[in-house]
Formats: structure tokens, sequence, C-alpha cells
């Protein structure tokens, strides 16, 4: 495994692999790797010649500087991580690296970035499509993979693709869990552990919510949710919104929309954690 940590020497890295017509699979992370990503990377291994995987806490996504200063930063842990996942190219630039002059660019994801993370973290999607713009049109890869753990950025990044006219193939990925049903995240090792034992609640209310679906209106469904998170010690839900899966936008009954999920956002012992269940495919 190759590690990199500028600009010029990844374009340099990859140009042999451009020139043959090699297939390229990137995945974008912020480190603090775990089997989430992992999945990730396993995928895009199997489909592709070079694996690259970015590594980078991305400054201006986060519209909390507290939380960027907490954001876990384990390099050395990452690249074992990534060596045995099988990358090829670890790409860990700085922050002047990736961004040399001031980042002027806004991208706009209309009524997307309307609901849920959107209002909570404002500037957060633009933030994001900047960095993962950037990386696309370093890598130029054939395929990029994002989990659905991050349900409303995988839309915005399909959206980022359409307005750019890109061909980049998007992979979704399944969410991986801890054995109780907790979704791995890099933020779950800031959790106490008495936070951290009480977590999988939030998973087991979303699998209660989709069996409860049957029988109960929507609005119902929504007050389950919210009022048993919010009836728990340390949980503070933020919001719970049952949405088209491709529009993202609240439906109302449940004869609306082709597939439709629940996503989650809560606080959990000042930590905020996301999370998402299907109701229909
Ligand atoms: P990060 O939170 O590190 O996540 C990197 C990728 O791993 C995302 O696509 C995310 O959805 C996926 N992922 C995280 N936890 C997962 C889990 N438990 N199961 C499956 N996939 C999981 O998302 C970001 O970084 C950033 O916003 C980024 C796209 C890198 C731009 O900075």
């Amino acid at each position: 495994m190759q590690l990199i940590t500028t600009t010029s020497a990844l374009q340099e890295a990859l140009a042999n692999a451009h020139a043959s017509h090699r297939q390229i699979g990137l995945v974008p992370t912020m480190g603090a790797l775990h089997p989430g990503h992992r999945s990730l990377i396993e995928r895009a291994r199997r489909e592709n010649d070079v694996v690259v995987v970015s590594v980078f806490v991305n400054p201006i996504q986060f519209n909390n500087q507290e939380d960027l200063a907490k954001y876990p930063r384990t390099a050395e842990a990452d690249c074992q991580l990534l060596q045995h996942a099988g990358a090829d190219i670890a790409f860990l630039p700085s922050v002047e690296e990736m961004y040399p002059t001031p980042v002027t660019d806004v991208y706009h994801f209309g009524a997307l970035e309307e609901v849920m993370e959107g209002p909570q973290r404002p500037g957060h999607f633009s933030g994001v499509a900047v960095v993962v713009r950037r990386l696309f049109d370093l890598v130029q890869p054939t395929r990029a993979y994002f989990g659905e753990k991050d349900f409303q950025q995988l839309a915005i990044i399909r959206n980022l693709i359409a307005q750019i006219g890109s061909d980049i193939d998007i992979v979704a990925c399944p969410i991986v869990r801890d054995d109780d049903g907790l979704a791995l995240s890099s933020r779950n090792m800031r959790l106490s552990s008495e936070a951290r034992r009480v977590a999988p609640l939030i998973y087991a209310t979303l699998r209660e919510a989709v069996l409860l679906s049957s029988s109960l209106s929507m609005e119902q469904v929504k007050h389950f949710v919210l009022s048993k998170l919010t009836a728990t010690t340390l949980f503070e839900p933020e919001y719970f919104e049952i949405v088209d899966d491709s529009t993202l936008q609240p439906i109302a009954n449940w004869g609306e929309g082709q597939g439709v999920v629940g996503c989650i956002a809560v606080w959990l012992d000042g930590v905020r954690l996301i999370d998402m269940v299907r109701f229909r495919p």
C-alpha cells in the first residue's frame, strides 16, 4: 500500500492506472476507521483494479467547531486497517494540501437539503460536496463507495453527480452494526460506558417502529419513536422523519412514496448519532 499525502503524488501514482484504463474505486472517509468503513473498502477491492481510500477530517463540513476539535484522529490504526482491507493507496492530505486557497465554492441541493440534517447543520452538505468533488477530480474513479448510514449524504452525492454531469458510479453500501444493533460510527468511541450500554435502544426502537407500521398510522409511529427515546435518560432525539428514499421528502401516510425509510438523529449524553431503517424496499 502506498501512503500519499500530496495531491501531486496522488495524481502521479494514478497516472499509469488511468493510461491503462484500469478501474479505480474510491472510498472517501474521515478516518477513525471501523468495520463499517472496512466493508466499503472490501467491496471496492472486489469490484476494481485499484482501490484509493482518502482519510481527511474535512473542516468545512463541520458547522460546530467543538465537534471538529473532538473528532477522533487515529491515523496509525487507520493505515493498518487500510492495509489489511486491501487498499492500494491511502491518501491522507493536510488541510493546506486539500485547500491551498480559501474555499469559495458553494453547492445547493434544493429540497434535498431542506430536511433532516440540512436545517440542523447549515453549510454541512456544501462542505461535503466540495471535498467529494475535489476527490473525484483528483482520483477520477470508476466507482465511489458511500454508506447508507449517512442516507441523506448518499442522496446529496447522487445529486452532485447529476449537477456536474459525471459518470462515476455511486455504490451504496448497507449499514454495518455492532452485535447489539448499534450502527458503527467513529463517534461511538466518544460515548461514555453508560451511554454505550443504552445506545442500542436507537436501532431497537427503529425496528419496533417497522413492526408497528402495519397497525399504526405514520403520525402514531413517529410519535412512538420520539416519545420512547425522549422518555429514556441520556437520550435527546433531534428528529425522526419518515421519507421517500429518493426525494427524501417526508410522506404523510403509508400509501405514499416508493421506497420508504425512517431517518433519525439523537443526542446521547453529548454525542450526536444518526441511524436509519427501511420501512419499504
Ligand atoms: P465518514 O463518516 O468517515 O464515513 C465514510 C463513509 O463510511 C461514508 O460513506 C459513511 O456512510 C460510511 N460509513 C460510516 N459508518 C458506516 C457503517 N456503520 N456502515 C456502513 N457504512 C458506514 O461520511 C463521511 O466520512 C464524510 O462526510 C465524507 C464523505 C468522507 C466527506 O468528508
